[in-house]
């Protein structure tokens, strides 16, 4: 009994792998089955928001199928037995598309921006294609997670986005030693900061005095001595950062 239901799991996820997808049937499955948690427009609501490129349970593609059809155990993300593999994967499909932000007509010239980027040093914060050094976020899909308005200003007036995720700290202990870095890791018992120069930072929380969280302020410089053409070329190569080829 115990092979037979091993074997039907291995047709099932062969079926599913290999089932053509739909993106118009997966759209009008995803409006029905799927919004109610997940938003109309799938930016989350009772579930998290699946527009967007990168999904924590969801990594690919087969990955995505798989959790659709089968659902997250032990939380609210029920298993879609009633879709066939077809509907699964046209789906998937469609909730692939909300990841991405369509690609906008911009000014600008990318091959120019690139040399913005490489004469203005951002690849001593941030990490492309796995070039640079990775204290700010990485970039290498940043084109398809964040819209032209975002990324120019991200440049121009850092601290006014903050990416989820990125706490920029001070803390200081009782006996006066502190730290600024971004925090890394945290317990009920310890917290651990990164700084500028990729220096690690551990401390125990009962021997903080003070521990601030900097709203508004950026460890990143603000580019605003860029020419207005070089920002648009900036720009230009930023949004076109979509992820692998
Ligand atoms: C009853 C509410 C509910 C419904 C209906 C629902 N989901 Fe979810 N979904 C959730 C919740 C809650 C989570 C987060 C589970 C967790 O990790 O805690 C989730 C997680 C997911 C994830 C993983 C997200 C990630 O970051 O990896 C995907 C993909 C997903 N849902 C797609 C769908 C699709 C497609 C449908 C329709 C076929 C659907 N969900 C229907 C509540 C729902
Ligand atoms: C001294 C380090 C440093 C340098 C140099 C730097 N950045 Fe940043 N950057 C960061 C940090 C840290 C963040 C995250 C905090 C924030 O957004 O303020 C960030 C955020 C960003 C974001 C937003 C990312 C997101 O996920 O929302 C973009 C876009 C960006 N930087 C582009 C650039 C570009 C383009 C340059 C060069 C012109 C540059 N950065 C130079 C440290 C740096």
């Amino acid at each position: 009994m115990r092979k037979l239901t091993g074997w039907a799991v291995v047709v099932s996820g062969w079926a599913l792998w290999g089932a053509e997808a739909d993106v118009g049937l997966g759209k009008r499955l995803y409006e029905s089955q799927c919004s109610l948690c997940h938003g109309e427009d799938g930016r989350g609501g009772r579930g998290p928001s699946l527009a967007q490129p990168r999904l924590k349970h969801a990594t690919d593609e087969a990955a995505l199928r798989t959790v659709i059809a089968s659902g997250i155990a032990g939380t609210e993300m029920p298993g879609a037995w009633q879709l066939s593999p077809r509907e699964v994967a046209s789906v998937a499909a469609y909730v692939l598309t909300l990841g991405k932000v369509a690609e906008e007509k911009l000014r600008g010239d990318a091959a120019r921006g690139r040399g913005v980027y490489e004469k203005q040093g951002c690849a001593g914060c941030h990490i492309v294609g796995g070039v640079g050094s990775g204290f700010g976020p990485e970039l290498t899909d940043i084109g398809a997670r964040r819209s032209a308005a975002y990324l120019r200003e991200a440049v121009v007036k850092p601290g006014a986005s903050a990416p989820e995720g990125f706490l920029w700290m001070e803390a200081t202990t009782v006996s006066g030693h502190g730290a600024r870095g971004v925090r890394v890791n945290e317990d009920t018992f310890t917290l651990q900061l990164k700084d500028m120069t990729g220096k690690f930072y551990t401390f125990r929380k009962g021997d903080l005095q003070e521990l601030m969280r900097m709203v508004g302020e950026s460890p990143m410089p603000a580019y605003e001595k860029l020419s207005p053409r070089e920002l648009d070329d900036l720009v230009k190569y930023l949004a076109g950062l979509r992820g692998r080829p």
